[in-house]
């Protein structure tokens, strides 16, 4: 057997589920990949936080310099969220030759093409599955396996928090300040989930999923965008009597004039597909020009199903260190007069 050692950016929601998944699965890993897998350092904020995961003392550090300086850590794994700090440990782990494996669809929506070169250059693996749509394996979809067709839609119910607020409004007729509370509490919803409720979230993965379909590079910043902050109960319950129900929805589409993406409430006739999708289960559906639709659906947030798809991406890298997935080409901008930094 070999042991291979990973350094891990947060022990939250994320963090917490990937110790007690692989606490769970480590020995059939090392039994299907030969490998044993070991986190000697976790980076924290609050060292002095009460955690409900078991983990030694001494994993605990505030100081990524250790994992970054540490010859025999091949493999960071980035669930800290945020731009900064995480932006720049991840360039210094890349250029010092290190795989990482993130789950930050913020920093990859604004930063991917910067963080892709950066990989390439140093010739190690940057996997994203958890960025987008929790467990369910999108990204290794569209850039393991999809190269055959041309993708003319992507679409779905791309966030778990509103997903459920909505969901959980309709169904009990809660507020929406109650439903969030709880999405919270459950782990759904992001450190500031204005980033879920105002559609930000929405957003980032939406450029991840439309920049991996159509080879191209879409800001989230050019993703016109509206949340679900002035639905009311009475909304989704009028729907109802109509036939219809309220989803979040984000779509990108090939046109004949480029490329059209935007995120925003949508009314779905009950007979949809999507419309029964609810609580934090997530949908995408992928239009290939051979292959027709095919649509994915499985819990979009939460502990389990997002370290899930980080643990996927790690036992993806020890089966298969060289090459996982296609290098995405995220450089041609679709938008290309947009101004980024005025719009930033
Ligand atoms: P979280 O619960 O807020 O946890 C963040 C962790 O990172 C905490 O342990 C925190 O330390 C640590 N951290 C944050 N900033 C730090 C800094 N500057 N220095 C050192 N440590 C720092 O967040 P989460 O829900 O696990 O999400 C993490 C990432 O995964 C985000 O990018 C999020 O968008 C993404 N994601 C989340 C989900 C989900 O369902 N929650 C699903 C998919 C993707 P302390 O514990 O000491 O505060
Ligand atoms: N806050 C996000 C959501 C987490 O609710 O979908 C998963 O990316």
């Amino acid at each position: 057997n070999r042991r291979v050692r990973a350094g891990l950016l947060g022990l939250g929601t994320v963090g917490s589920g990937f110790i007690k998944a692989l606490a769970q699965n480590g020995e059939s890993i090392r039994q299907r990949t030969g490998c044993e897998i070991e986190i000697p350092y976790i980076l924290v904020r609050n060292p002095s936080k009460e955690r409900n995961v078991k983990v030694k003392p001494e994993q605990i550090t505030t100081d990524p310099g250790v994992i970054l300086s540490s010859t025999d850590i091949p493999v960071v794994i980035e669930v800290m969220g945020g731009i900064e700090p995480a932006r720049t440990i991840i360039l210094s782990a890349l250029r010092a030759g290190k795989h990482v494996i993130t789950a930050n669809k913020e920093l990859l929506a604004k930063h991917g093409p910067e963080l892709l070169r950066a990989a390439e250059e140093s010739g190690v693996q940057l996997l994203f599955e958890a960025s987008v749509a929790g467990g369910i394996p999108v990204i290794r979809f569209l850039q393991g396996y999809l190269t055959a067709n041309r993708v003319h839609e992507v679409s779905g119910i791309l966030n778990g928090t509103t997903n459920y607020i909505l969901t959980q409004m309709e169904q009990t007729g809660q507020s929406f300040a109650e439903v969030l509370a709880k999405a919270q509490e459950l782990g759904y919803a992001e450190a500031d989930p204005t980033s879920d409720v105002e559609g930000f979230d929405a957003a980032y993965k939406l450029a991840i999923l439309t920049n991996l379909a159509y080879d191209v590079q879409v800001s989230p910043y050019e993703i016109p965008r509206e949340g679900i902050t002035s639905i009311q109960p009475l909304d989704l319950k009028w729907a109802r009597e109509f036939g219809y129900v309220i989803k979040l929805i984000g779509r990108s589409r090939r046109t004949e004039a480029g490329i059209d993406v935007s995120v925003g409430p949508v009314l779905l006739p009950m007979s949809h597909p999507l419309a029964r999708v609810n609580d934090v289960f997530n949908a995408v559906t992928i239009s290939g020009d051979v292959v027709g639709d095919l649509t994915f659906i499985g819990k979009g947030a939460g502990e389990y199903p997002t370290a899930s798809a980080v643990l996927e991406d790690l036992t993806a890298l020890l089966r298969q260190p060289g090459q996982v997935l296609r290098s995405p080409n995220w450089e041609t901008p679709v938008y290309p007069d947009v101004n980024q930094e005025a719009v930033r």
